[in-house]
């Protein structure tokens, strides 16, 4: 028998992390053959909360769930583990500065790193979504010098998924039958999702989503506004922030990554920038990528119209100034 994948989530008494930890124990992150423990990790002020979680994941008996540790330790809650998911983060509350809210987040990440790199399984594969996604993600690299930086990934799943969503829902069509969408860039409102390479499976065989959607104004107007907005209109219309779809999208991305994208089709995925696209090396960028063999790669050669390229651009743009931000608030130079 396999051993159990021992799997950390951190901010795990959050709302992402009531909706993650059912899917995760029941088999959608890792496959229905794939035994898991989950490490439930939040700080003091929800201790209590966290430990009802983790009494509730018991009541629900799960089959593949062998054993739950809950702890406010971040030293204990990294130990061993295989897969890191970081939902850990403080949310930007009113009057407060990017600043303000950027430096309480990347000294999180900055003392995560630095336990994750002593406690954690050799080979660990961490997807951080907490925001700022991508630049959390940049510090956790930066400071955790002995994970591989391919190992360390933020979340832009949940864009591309919204994206397939509202194409599907264009051509009265079903998500499954959309694929090859594109976020590039960051995980904010300037995240570019690209259309030009997707495709549809029709009654007719595939088709190309600019051939079937012949509204140019909604392809490149509508569309990405939408997506680019539709954490704040879920805010609107809920109340709360994204939490379901955050969670899905979150094993969207464990479950291609460690187990393979599907043959002819791509995932998108923050991961450290090799230069591809001319985008800088080193920033954690959301490219199209392939998964194989518990690795990603991106997908080259694409081609890229100028429209494409100044939003490829601008985001780029966003995640430098971003870096620049982060580690003024270390108080370090780049
Ligand atoms: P939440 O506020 O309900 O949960 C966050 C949890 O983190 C809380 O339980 C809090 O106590 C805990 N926490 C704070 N500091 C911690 C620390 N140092 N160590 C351990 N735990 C800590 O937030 P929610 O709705 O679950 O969202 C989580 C994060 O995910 C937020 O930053 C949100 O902006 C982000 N998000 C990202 C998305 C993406 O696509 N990348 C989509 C949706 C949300």
């Amino acid at each position: 028998e396999k051993e159990p994948t021992r799997v950390l989530v951190t901010g795990a008494a959050g709302q992402i992390g009531y909706a993650l930890v059912p899917m995760i124990a029941r088999g959608l992150m890792l496959g229905p053959d794939q035994a898991v423990i989950l490490h439930l990790l939040d700080i003091e002020p929800a201790a209590e909360a966290l430990n009802g979680v983790k009494m509730e994941l018991i009541d629900a008996a799960f089959p593949l769930l062998k054993d739950v540790i809950a702890t406010t330790d971040v030293m204990e809650a990294c130990e061993g583990v295989d897969i890191a998911i970081m939902l850990a983060g403080f949310p930007r509350q009113e009057g407060m500065e990017r600043k303000d809210v950027m430096s309480k987040n990347v000294s999180i990440y900055k003392a995560q790193a630095s336990a994750l790199e002593q406690q954690a399984a050799e080979n660990c594969k961490v997807l951080v979504v907490a925001n700022p996604a991508n630049t959390n993600a940049l510090i956790l690299k930066e400071f955790a010098p002995s994970i591989p930086e391919k190992n360390i990934t933020c979340l832009t799943m949940l864009d591309h998924n919204r994206a397939i969503g509202q194409i599907a829902e264009k051509l009265n069509l079903h998500a499954s039958d959309v694929k090859n969408v594109i976020i590039w860039g960051n995980h904010s409102s300037t995240l570019y999702p690209d259309v030009n390479h997707a495709t549809v499976t029709t009654t007719d065989g595939v088709k190309r989503v600019r051939e079937l959607v012949a509204d140019d104004h909604w392809l490149n107007k509508e569309l990405i506004t939408t997506v680019q907005q539709r954490g704040a209109a879920i805010i609107k219309a809920w109340k709360l922030s994204s939490a379901l779809s955050a969670a899905s999208a979150a094993c969207d991305h464990i479950r291609n990554w460690v187990l393979g994208t599907n043959k002819g089709s791509w995932i998108s995925m923050g991961v450290y920038s090799d230069g591809s696209y001319g985008i800088q090396h080193g920033l954690i960028y959301s490219f199209p990528v392939t998964c194989k063999n518990g690795e990603w790669s991106i997908v080259q050669g694409l081609k890229i119209d100028e429209f494409s390229r100044a939003k490829m651009d601008a985001t780029e743009k966003e995640l430098i100034e971003e870096k620049e931000l982060a580690y003024s608030c270390l108080g370090q130079s780049i």
